[in-house]
């Protein structure tokens, strides 16, 4: 099957085979070819170049793009979209003045997502999950990582990963699966942390090894959550299963959580709205990529991660929509691209940059998704006609996309 798209206005992001990432200044420049065509053989890219070269051929299908401009699908490297309920009412209770940190003290937060997650059956998560998938397909997300982490439990933990594996063979896009029993103590283990992490480590990562049901391993290096060591231990004992660390770090305080998630050559490190100048050191000319989450800043109205420090210093950058229930109810990464050239003043290019080709190492799919590039999966956003391609994060509130293609097919 192919599918020959002609009179693209301009077609963003190509990129040869060998780029995995940009970092520092690299990030400002986001190739394009204007007046272009895009050859698609099956579900990857065949071949792509200006319209003069276009090849006369008889495809199966024809799409004319003129006026619009096509970029390679998000690569959503950081969410927690597998979950039951909402929680609306914390919302409404940080509107008249409590702070995320106060509601989860009294038992909210995380801990209120666990209890509605335990609650609920397999079929139960699985169909309030997949409509959220379904939501951010539609909004141009092409690969997504989901973690686990409102389960807390035996149970719930394996409970959730296995939604997400059903998730990742019913649906089309790429799926990672990250391991995040590490994301609060419940209420039993409160004053026993070595007791949860044992359990953690012991009980449920053998049976997550058994099953083959993550990729990767996450805790949540925080104060008040788990401490840098405790962290330590956890990213060791993914390691001894073949899970590669993910860590939420940095989101409220700095406790040099970074510079151990580099030691464990973690392949991320999320969130950074409080980074030091150490921790900027200690991230440089690492296999370690940060990603920063604009989302979560805004609706929980927190500082945003600083884009133009940690880009100047040479850092590479990802953008993710950490789409979950208590600090970012929405996985719209064109939200996310257009907050994050808004308030953390990244250019559109280095958005871009950040929400495709990084977010794909987030993922290590880089080899084959977030760029146009022969070979990689045909994984496009094609836009409604444009200015230029400034117009996606400037007409924020906007849906400018018109359409979207997984693997060589249009989604409806
Ligand atoms: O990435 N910070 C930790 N975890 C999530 C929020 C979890 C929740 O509030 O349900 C995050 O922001
Ligand atoms: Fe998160």
């Amino acid at each position: 099957m192919q599918t020959l798209i002609i009179n693209i206005k301009e077609l963003l992001q190509v990129r040869e085979t060998s780029i995995c990432k940009v970092s520092g200044s690299e990030m400002a420049i986001l190739p394009t070819i204007s007046n272009a065509y895009l050859l698609i053989e099956n579900d990857v890219i065949a071949a792509f170049g200006s319209m003069e070269n276009c090849p006369k051929i008889n495809a199966d299908k024809t799409i004319d793009a003129t006026g619009k401009m096509i970029l390679p699908s998000w690569c959503d490297s950081h969410t927690h979209i597998v979950y039951v309920g909402n929680r609306e009412q914390e919302f409404v209770d940080r509107i008249n003045g409590l702070t995320y940190e106060e509601i989860a003290n009294r038992g909210g937060g995380i801990l209120n997502s666990a209890k509605k997650l335990n609650e609920a059956s397999e079929e139960e998560i699985y169909n309030q999950s997949k409509k959220r998938l379904e939501e951010v397909i539609q909004q141009g997300t092409g690969a997504v990582e989901i973690k686990s982490g409102y389960g807390l439990t035996v149970d719930g933990e394996l409970k959730m990963l296995r939604v997400i594996k059903k998730l990742a063979s019913a649906y089309p896009i790429k799926i990672k699966a990250t391991f995040l029993g590490a994301h609060a103590f419940p209420l039993d283990y409160k004053e026993n942390h070595s007791g949860y992490i044992d359990l953690l480590i012991n009980e449920i990562l053998p049976k997550i090894a058994a099953e083959n049901l993550a990729d990767y391993i996450d805790a949540f290096c925080e104060t008040g959550y788990f401490s840098v060591e405790e962290t330590e231990r956890i990213m060791e004992a993914g390691k001894q299963h073949g899970l590669r660390s993910k860590i939420h770090v940095n989101q409220f305080t700095a406790i040099n959580g970074i510079a151990a998630c580099v030691k464990h050559n973690a392949l991320s490190v999320d969130h950074l709205e409080i980074v030091t100048d150490e921790d900027i050191e200690v991230l440089k000319n690492t296999q370690t990529m940060p990603v920063a989450l604009p989302s979560c800043s805004y609706f929980i109205s927190i500082p945003y991660t600083p884009a133009r420090k940690m880009i100047a210093a040479g850092l590479p950058l990802a953008l993710a929509s950490d789409f979950n229930p208590g600090t970012s109810p929405s996985g719209n990464m064109n939200f996310v691209v257009a907050t994050a050239c808004i308030k953390m003043k990244m250019t559109p290019e280095e958005a871009i940059n950040a929400a495709t080709i990084n977010g794909a190492y987030a993922m290590e799919i880089s080899a084959t998704h977030g760029s146009i590039t022969v070979g990689k999966k045909a994984n496009l956003i094609i836009t409604k006609p444009l200015n230029s391609f400034y117009e996606l994060p400037y007409s924020f509130g906007t849906d400018l996309i018109e359409q979207v293609m997984i693997n060589g097919k249009l989604v409806s």
